[in-house]
C-alpha cells in the first residue's frame, strides 16, 4: 500500500515537473513572440494612397519604425549603458516633411545610390540622360526617386525577427532610368539587436542598379548635439577621391597616411577639418570606403562607438563599397522630431553601396543588371552596448 502511494507521488511529481518545464518552455516562446512584435498605425495620406507607417519590436525593447512611403526609418530606440533608450535616427514627426524635400532621411534610394556625374550615361551604345539635382550631377535616383514613392507593404515573420517586406515596380524610365524593375526591400528586426536589410531587383531591359538605406545616426540620440565625438572604424585600405563635385576621379587611393584612415577606431572629429584637399572637397567626410572583402558573404564593413552613451553599431555588408558622410550639408535648416533643428554634423550615415558614378567607372565594380539576372545585396546594423 505504502509503496504504491510512493509509486503514485513519484508519478505526480514527474508528471508535475514535466508539465511544468514545458509549461514555461511554451511561456518563454509566447514571452518571446509576444514581446517580438509588428504594429501598423496610419501615417496620412499620399498621391499614391495611404502611407502606413509599421513598429518593428524585439524582446529587448529595441523598435524601429518604418513607413513604406520611401521605405523610410522614422525612428530606432536603443538602450544605452544605463539602460535609458534614445532615438538614434534623424528624421520628422510628420509624414509631410518627407513628402518635402529634405536629405534623404532614413529613406531607401534608388534607382541609383549616390551621384551619376552631369546626369548622364551610356549603357551598350545607348545614352540616358538623369536630372541634374546636384549641381552638375544627378543624385540619390532623382527628384523623385524611391525615396518620393508608396512602395506595397507585408508584414513578415522570420525565427526570432519580425520584418516588413516592401516592393514597387519602377517604370522603364521612371527618372530616366531604363528597364522595367521590380524591386523588393526587406527590413528584419531580430532578437539579436540587428537591423537586416534585403534587396532584390530584377529587369526586362539592361539597366544599373545601386540600392541603399540613408539613415542619419547619432548614437547620443537624434538632436542631441553633434556626432564628432563617436568613434569610427572602416574596414578599407582604400577610398575613391573626387574631384570638386564630389564625382570619383577613378583612383583607389590608400587611406595609409590620410585623413581617411580608420583602420583603428577613431574619433570622427579628430581630423574632420584637416587642411586636405579631399576633406575640402566633401567640406568634411564624404566619401565612399573601398571594403577590403574576403568573399561574397556579409561582412564587417565598419563599427561605430559612442562613448558617453555606451552605444556601439557594427555595419555588415555583402556590397563593395561604403559612403561615409558626416552630415556636412545639414546647417539647421531641417527641423526634425520634437521640433530640434538638425545642425552641422549631427548626423551620420554609413550608405553600403557600389561606388559612386560607376556607370561611367569601366573599372569600378558593375552596376549593370541584365534581364534574367538578380540584384541581390544585403546589409546588417548590428547594436550593442559597451
Ligand atoms: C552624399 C552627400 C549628400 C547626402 C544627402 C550623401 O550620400 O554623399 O553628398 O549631401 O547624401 O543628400
Amino acid at each position: 500500500m505504502k509503496f504504491k502511494i510512493y509509486i503514485m507521488l513519484l508519478f505526480l511529481f514527474c508528471f508535475g515537473a514535466a508539465c511544468s518545464s514545458g509549461g514555461n518552455d511554451n511561456k518563454e516562446e509566447q514571452q518571446q513572440t509576444a514581446s517580438s512584435s509588428i504594429e501598423v498605425a496610419d501615417y496620412g495620406q499620399t498621391e499614391e494612397g495611404p502611407a502606413k507607417l509599421y513598429t518593428l519590436k524585439n524582446k529587448n525593447g529595441i523598435q524601429v519604425e518604418i513607413s513604406n512611403y520611401g521605405g523610410i526609418v522614422t525612428r530606432l530606440l536603443l538602450p544605452g549603458k544605463d539602460g535609458q533608450f534614445d532615438d538614434v535616427v534623424l528624421g520628422f514627426d510628420k509624414l509631410e516633411d518627407y513628402q518635402n524635400d529634405h536629405p534623404y532621411f532614413g529613406a531607401i534610394i534608388g534607382r541609383y545610390g549616390n551621384r551619376i556625374a552631369k546626369g548622364s550615361f551610356t549603357l551598350d551604345g545607348q545614352a540616358y540622360s538623369l536630372a541634374i539635382n546636384n549641381e552638375p550631377n544627378a543624385l540619390h535616383g532623382g527628384p523623385t526617386g524611391f525615396h518620393k514613392h508608396l512602395w506595397q507593404a507585408k508584414e513578415i515573420e522570420r525565427e526570432g525577427a519580425v520584418g516588413l517586406e516592401l516592393s514597387r515596380v519602377s517604370q522603364d524610365l521612371e527618372e530616366g532610368y531604363p528597364g522595367t524593375l521590380n524591386v523588393t526591400v526587406r527590413y528584419l528586426l531580430n532578437n539579436a539587436n540587428e537591423l537586416l536589410i534585403e534587396y532584390e531587383a530584377t529587369t526586362d531591359k539592361p539597366t544599373v542598379v545601386n540600392l541603399t538605406n540613408h539613415s542619419y545616426f547619432n548614437l547620443k540620440g537624434a538632436g542631441k548635439g553633434d556626432i564628432l565625438g563617436h568613434e569610427l572604424m572602416i574596414v578599407a585600405n582604400r577610398f575613391t577621391p573626387v574631384d570638386s563635385t564630389l564625382i570619383p576621379t577613378g583612383e583607389l587611393r590608400p587611406v595609409e597616411g590620410t585623413p581617411f584612415d580608420f583602420r583603428t577606431p577613431t574619433i570622427i572629429g579628430e581630423r574632420v577639418n584637416a587642411d586636405n584637399e579631399q576633406i575640402r572637397f566633401g567640406g568634411g567626410y564624404d566619401h565612399n570606403f573601398v571594403l577590403n572583402r574576403k568573399g561574397e558573404g556579409l561582412e564587417l564593413a565598419a563599427t561605430v562607438y559612442e562613448p558617453t552613451t555606451g552605444r556601439f553599431m557594427e555595419v555588415l555588408t555583402t556590397e563593395p563599397g561604403i559612403q561615409f558622410y558626416c552630415g556636412n550639408f545639414l546647417d539647421g535648416s531641417n527641423i526634425g522630431k520634437g521640433g530640434v533643428p538638425y545642425a552641422y554634423r549631427t548626423g551620420f550615415c554609413l550608405e553600403t553601396q557600389h561606388y559612386p558614378d560607376s556607370p561611367n567607372q569601366p573599372d569600378f565594380p558593375s552596376t549593370v543588371l541584365r534581364p534574367g539576372e538578380k540584384y541581390e545585396t544585403k546589409t546588417v546594423y548590428r547594436f550593442s552596448v559597451k
